[in-house]
């Protein structure tokens, strides 16, 4: 048959955000795993839209290994950038990654999109995506396609939304 349009996709964000559970819920139902565990450098998952191929590279948060995201910059045509909207403490560390990665030399001339969710907005005194974008800057962002998303990724809340609109970046 025709083969899909494939697309590097990275996923980033602080540790313990969900990114892992996010691209868990993405995947076909029988390759999903039961519990999920935080990432040890990355992960390399793969999953399929109607018309695109994705393959996600699932990288830790943790400090110790955020050094590694830089190496995937080239090869990624879109970024997925999860952040824990209860964890108001740290969303200055996400603001500082994220402001980081924009100003990469390999990033920072490209007009790739970039997907946000707004994850765990199950929590009881989650931010809104709106004061998450507001948090981040987000609209200081001219140069590349974005989009926020406000997601919960244990029930598997608002993925589809985000998932669509990066599929139609790419047509
Ligand atoms: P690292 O791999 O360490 O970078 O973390 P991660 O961003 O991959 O986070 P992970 O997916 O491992 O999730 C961390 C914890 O948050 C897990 O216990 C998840 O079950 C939980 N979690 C993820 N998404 C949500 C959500 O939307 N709501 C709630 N309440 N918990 C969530
Ligand atoms: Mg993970």
């Amino acid at each position: 048959g025709i083969r899909k349009k494939e697309v590097n996709v990275l996923c980033l964000g602080l540790d313990n955000s969900g990114k892992t559970t996010i691209i868990n819920h993405l995947k076909p139902t029988n390759t999903q795993a039961q519990d999920v565990v935080p990432t040890i450098g990355f992960n390399i998952e793969k999953f399929k839209t109607s018309t695109l191929s994705f393959t996600v590279f699932d990288m830790s948060g943790q400090t110790r290994y955020r050094n590694l995201w830089e190496h995937y910059y080239k090869e990624s045509q879109a970024i997925i950038f999860v952040v824990d909207s209860g964890d108001k403490l740290r969303m200055v560390v996400a603001k500082e990654e994220l402001d980081t990665l924009l100003n990469h030399q390999d990033i920072r001339s490209r007009r790739m999109p970039v997907l946000f969710f707004a994850n765990k907005i199950d929590l009881r005194d989650a931010m809104s995506s709106v004061k998450v974008s507001q948090l981040l800057c987000l609209e200081s962002i001219k140069d590349k396609p974005w989009h926020i998303c406000a997601s919960d990724a244990v029930k598997g809340e608002g993925l589809q939304e985000g998932v669509e609109w990066l599929q139609g970046t790419e047509s």
